[in-house]
Formats: structure tokens, C-alpha cells, sequence
């Protein structure tokens, strides 16, 4: 069995990393990988391949930045491209992104079959582009591999049952593998000079908030009034829309350590030991409550539901009040459930796809 795969972004190497492993462990399936290009900057992309042991990729497109429709053209013709030369017998792609997005029109196209690996997760905001792309990805693929019941909920009130599989959420396979030799390596928190649970993460990157100045003034605002130690890793956008509005003052206090984007070890071990971590990005709203430390949501809706029904994340939005209050009064619940699988999603994944050839 031949597998394509296609990645592009960060968290999308850490996923494709654990089911690399599981597929290399098996000699029946030869796995072939894509990387789009969509995330290019070393600290975006040859980090991750290098500190997870990924296979280096098979095909590089570099398509890089563009807007939308220019990204996942270029992403779609030289996709096409190669699962024609290659032949592959199931296209694999991750999560969200535009990459997601190419990866399965592609294959579809050419009636190769599609596995969607985070499948079935949904915002009900269509303003995302994250939206648009797992919404057109779960409706053309024929493996569904769903983190959570939720995610099959939704699929199922959309009229898609068939090949739905509830794997559990493969980025907890990832943490429970990485974390402790992220806690050995990483030498994060003496370098910021940190207090171990004496400080808060915060990360912003969604569009909706990056690119709309009053949202990120708002957030920046809030993280100007908090009383410890916030560190910001900040992504390359973010980076440039601060410097586009204006907005440097607002994260010039000395409380505020701003850093460059952190590999996954670093991340790994920032998040774990933080009092708490303050995010637009989905992967750490999940990998706060797989590290047990409470979230505080930057957005007005999460795909991510079942970790607010146990109280562990709370959505705040942009709103500086309302964040400011929240970071006060959150507290660490007691119980912390299984929400997302038994951290052997890959294997189970791996199994299935070999079981159906
Ligand atoms: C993308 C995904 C998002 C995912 C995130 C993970 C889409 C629409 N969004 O968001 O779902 O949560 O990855 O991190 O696919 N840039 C650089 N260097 C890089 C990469 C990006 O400078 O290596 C800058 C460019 O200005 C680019 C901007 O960041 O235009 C946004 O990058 P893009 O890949 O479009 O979206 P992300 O916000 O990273």
C-alpha cells in the first residue's frame, strides 16, 4: 500500500510525525511525503523535521505565502503533478489548513481516496478559512478519523457516516510521547528566566485576530494588564501586523517577553509548567488540557468544545475586560477525563487504513 502524504504547516509535522512512525513500523505501507511549503522560515518548519526525526520530505514545493486562492492553486497544480507520477493508493492529509485544503481537491479530483486525520472538528464560523477547508475535506474523504464524539456529531449532522472512525486525537499520542524528552532538553525557562507556574503563555496568530486592529489592540492591551510574566512567541504575521498598526508600545513592558516562534520542545515545556495558557491556536487550547493547565480562549467560538464543558478552557474572545477577569478568576478544575483518546490514535489509524486495503 502506498500512502501520500501531505503537510505544510507546523502542528501538522508534529502530527505526521507519530503516524510516520507507526507506518514506518509496518512494511506493507510505503509512505511518501509532501511538504507544501506553506510554512517556510527555519523556525516554522526545519525545526520540527530535525527535533521529531521526520522523514525529510520526499517533494518540497515551496509555494510559501499568497493569498489564499494563489497558495492553494500552486499547492494543487504541483500536487496533481505528483499523485499522478506517484500512484499513490490514499492520499493522507491533516487538520485544517490550506494545505489540508489542496491535498484532498487534489487527490479527489483524481479519484484517489482521501484519509482526513483530525476530522469532523467545527467552529460554525465560515469567516474562518480553517472552516472552509475542513468543511470541504471531511465532505470529500473516505477515511474520517475523528479525535472526539463531538467531531462525530457534527459529521454525522452533515450526512457523512460512512468511514467515520473515532481514533482519538493524535496530538496526545504526540505529548505523552515528547514530553519528557522535552522537559530533559529544553533549557526554556532558565534562558527567559522563568518561575516555574509563576508565569503565563500567550499565543496569537489567527487572522481574525492578527489582521482586524482593534481586536489585536484589545488582546495586547490585556496582556499589558496582567501581573506576571506573559511569554509571547510571536509568529512571523503577528510579528509584522504589530509593526503595521503601530502597536509596539503596547507590548514594551517588561513583563511581556517576547520571543521568537518555539519549537516543540520548548512549546511543549513553556505550556506544562505556565499557571496558565492564553491562545487563538487550536492545537494549544488541546495541548494545555492534555498538560493539565487551564486556557483562556482569544476567540469567540472553539472546534475544541468538550475542553470548555469540563472547565478548563474559557472563551474570552478579544475583549480586554473580559480576559482581564478571566485570567483572575480561572480556576484549575479537579477532574481531568480522557477527552481525546487513549494516546495510540496512531496505531489505530495505521490498523484501520491497512485493514481496508
Ligand atoms: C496556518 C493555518 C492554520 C494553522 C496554522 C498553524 C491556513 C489558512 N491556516 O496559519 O490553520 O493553525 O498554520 O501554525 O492554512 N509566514 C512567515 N513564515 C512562515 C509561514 C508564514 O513569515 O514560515 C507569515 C506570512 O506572512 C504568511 C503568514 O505568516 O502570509 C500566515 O501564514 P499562513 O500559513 O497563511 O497561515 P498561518 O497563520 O500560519
Amino acid at each position: 500500500m502506498r500512502i501520500l502524504t501531505v503537510v505544510g504547516a507546523r502542528p501538522q509535522f508534529i502530527k505526521a510525525c507519530m503516524l510516520s512512525k507507526a507506518i514506518k513500523s509496518n512494511s506493507e505501507i510505503e509512505e511518501v511525503i509532501v511538504h507544501t511549503g506553506q510554512h517556510y522560515d527555519d523556525n516554522m518548519s526545519t525545526v520540527f523535521f530535525e527535533q521529531l526525526n521526520l522523514p525529510k520530505a520526499d517533494y518540497y514545493l515551496g509555494v510559501g505565502s499568497g493569498s489564499h486562492g494563489k497558495q492553494t492553486a500552486n499547492m494543487l497544480v504541483e500536487l496533481e503533478h505528483i499523485m499522478i507520477s506517484i500512484n499513490p493508493d490514499v492520499v493522507l492529509v491533516y487538520g485544517d489548513t490550506n494545505s489540508t485544503l489542496a491535498g484532498s481537491l487534489a487527490a479527489s479530483k483524481l479519484h484517489i481516496p482521501v484519509a482526513h486525520v483530525e476530522s469532523g472538528l467545527r467552529s460554525f464560523n465560515k469567516k474562518m478559512p480553517e472552516e472552509i477547508n475542513r468543511l470541504v475535506t471531511d465532505h470529500l474523504s473516505d477515511w474520517l478519523f475523528c479525535p472526539s464524539q463531538a467531531a462525530i456529531e457534527n459529521l454525522r449532522r452533515e450526512g457523512i457516516v460512512n468511514g467515520v472512525h473515532l481514533t482519538g486525537d493524535i496530538m496526545y499520542d504526540a505529548v505523552l510521547y515528547f514530553k519528557p524528552y522535552a522537559l530533559k532538553q529544553s533549557t526554556i525557562i532558565e534562558n527567559l528566566s522563568l518561575v516555574r507556574e509563576k508565569y503565563y503563555l500567550a499565543t496569537v496568530h489567527r487572522a481574525e485576530n492578527t489582521d482586524q486592529p482593534e481586536r489585536l489592540k484589545s488582546i495586547l492591551e490585556a496582556l499589558q494588564q496582567l501581573k506576571k510574566d506573559v511569554v509571547f512567541p510571536l509568529h512571523p504575521r503577528t510579528k509584522r501586523k504589530i509593526n503595521e498598526f503601530k502597536f509596539m508600545d503596547l507590548i514594551s513592558s517588561p513583563h511581556i517577553k517576547i520571543v521568537e516562534p518555539l519549537n516543540y520542545f520548548d512549546m511543549l515545556t513553556i505550556a506544562s509548567q505556565a499557571n496558565l495558557v492564553l491562545t487563538d491556536s487550536g492545537g494549544l487550547q488541546k495541548e494545555a488540557y492534555m498538560l493539565q493547565v487551564p486556557c483562556i480562549t482569544l476567540r469567540d467560538e472553539t472546534e475544541w468544545v468538550e475542553t470548555v464543558q469540563s472547565g478548563w478552557n474559557q472563551l474570552a474572545g478579544a475583549d480586554t475586560d473580559k480576559i482581564v477577569d478571566q485570567v483572575k478568576t480561572i480556576q484549575t478544575p479537579k477532574a481531568s477525563p480522557l477527552l481525546f483518546g487513549d494516546g495510540k490514535t496512531a496505531q489505530k489509524i495505521n490498523d484501520i487504513l491497512l485493514k481496508s486495503r
